[in-house]
């Protein structure tokens, strides 16, 4: 019996719960073109939901051709350049008609042409000699899509990457030819929400009101109570109500956290689960998380250390500067807390969640907050 609880990758929209409202927003919004800008917490499914959406694609019969980029690794528009036209290569072969029309066009960017040791598929170099050939490049490659006959979908994964290139023009270049596209459409996904509503809700900035935002809570709790019973009792194992709400609450239903422990559980295949056996299995996580977790307080000093017990022991702190907390925990003056704060925020260890009731801030990596306020 094969493990229906994944927490890896993307593999088929059998092992994908639920997200269907946020599916079949995602397919109106490329079926009528409008350009979407997806932000969530990281490891809550912005991925694995962009990879659900281009299987729908593909099984719907739909004639978008889809490609997926994640900009993650790229360090400045060359390299963004590099990826894209990767991306490119791979879905029109050159033995196709537009594969040919591609590489006729990139010829003119004087690409070098490998395949890559690795992964053996192919891949394409660029020679530049200045900032506006790479400029150019970029608007070749977007021009290519626009060129071609079906429409196509481009979705850009940790877009916010484009923040930390040297280049400080990216944004305003990307949407003035974006601006031009009436084959592309695009999907801009990113996690560090801060810089992503920066860069497309602040009126300063040039991709201002020109996108739909679709956000991705955690998946309600009664259909994920409901999702999780009925995969233990199709393996043969019972787990009752009260242990599935124990699962819920300990990884409060942040998707890749729910979905490692439920698989770690489910490992076990025991006839019959309660809490105490998904106890052990926490336990047995933060345990092999630990070396992970002490290296980071290497890297932090001993008051953002502090600081991170600190969140982690009230596991979501609204006023992280009031005088009861920063009292509480011994943190010092408000000043200090603020730098404290922002130093873990900016590393992505700490992140700060807008609700319609509240904002609050939460120790990014869950296992992480239950092992700091276990140990400390
Ligand atoms: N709806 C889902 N159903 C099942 N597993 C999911 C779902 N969403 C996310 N996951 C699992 O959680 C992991 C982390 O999700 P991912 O899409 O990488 O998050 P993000 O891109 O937001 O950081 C995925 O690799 C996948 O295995
Ligand atoms: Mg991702």
């Amino acid at each position: 019996m094969t493990n229906p609880f994944i927490f890896n990758g993307y593999e088929g929209a059998e092992l994908f719960f639920d997200r269907e409202n946020e599916l079949e927003t995602l397919m109106k919004c490329v079926s009528s073109k409008i350009n979407v800008t997806l932000i969530a917490q990281r490891r809550m499914g912005k991925t694995g939901l962009i990879l659900r959406l281009i299987d729908e694609l593909k099984n719907s019969g739909s004639n978008v051709t889809p490609i997926y980029v994640d900009i993650f690794a790229t360090r400045d528009i060359a390299e963004l350049n590099k990826c894209i036209a990767n991306a490119i290569v791979k879905i029109f072969p050159d033995d196709t008609s537009a594969g040919r029309k591609l590489l006729g066009m990139l010829k003119g960017l004087r690409p070098m042409f490998g395949i890559d040791p690795l992964s053996g598929s192919p891949q394409v170099q660029f020679s530049y000699q200045n900032q506006t050939e790479k400029e150019h490049t970029l608007e070749g490659l977007l021009q290519f899509l626009e060129q071609q006959d079906d429409p196509i979908l481009l979705a850009i994964d940790e877009f916010q990457q484009i923040r930390e290139y040297p280049e400080t023009n990216v944004e305003a270049m990307l949407r003035t030819y974006i601006q031009r596209l009436h084959n592309v459409c695009f999907i801009f996904c990113g996690s560090k929400k801060h810089m992503m509503t920066d860069i497309f809700s602040n009126p300063q900035r040039p991709f201002f009101s020109s996108t739909q935002f679709i956000g991705l809570d955690a998946i309600p709790e009664e259909k994920y109570a409901q999702h999780i019973q009925r995969m233990f009792s199709e393996g043969g194992m019972q787990i009752d109500n009260e242990t599935v709400k124990y699962v819920l609450d300990w990884t409060k239903r942040h998707t890749y956290y729910t979905q490692r422990l439920c698989h770690d559980v489910y490992e076990l295949n025991a006839k019959s689960v309660d809490v105490d056996v998904v106890r052990g299995c926490c336990d047995r996580l933060l345990r092999l998380n630990e070396p992970y977790f002490l290296q980071y307080k290497q890297l932090l000093t001993d008051g953002q250390w502090n600081y991170m017990i600190a969140l982690a022991k009230e596991e979501e702190v609204t006023q992280p500067y009031a005088n009861a907390f920063l009292k509480k925990h011994n943190i010092g003056a408000t000043a200090v807390a603020r730098r404290q704060l922002q130093t873990l925020i900016d590393k992505d260890l700490v992140f700060e969640e807008t609700t319609k009731e509240c904002s609050y801030y939460r120790v990014a990596d869950l296992f992480m907050l239950r092992w700091l306020a276990r140990e400390y």
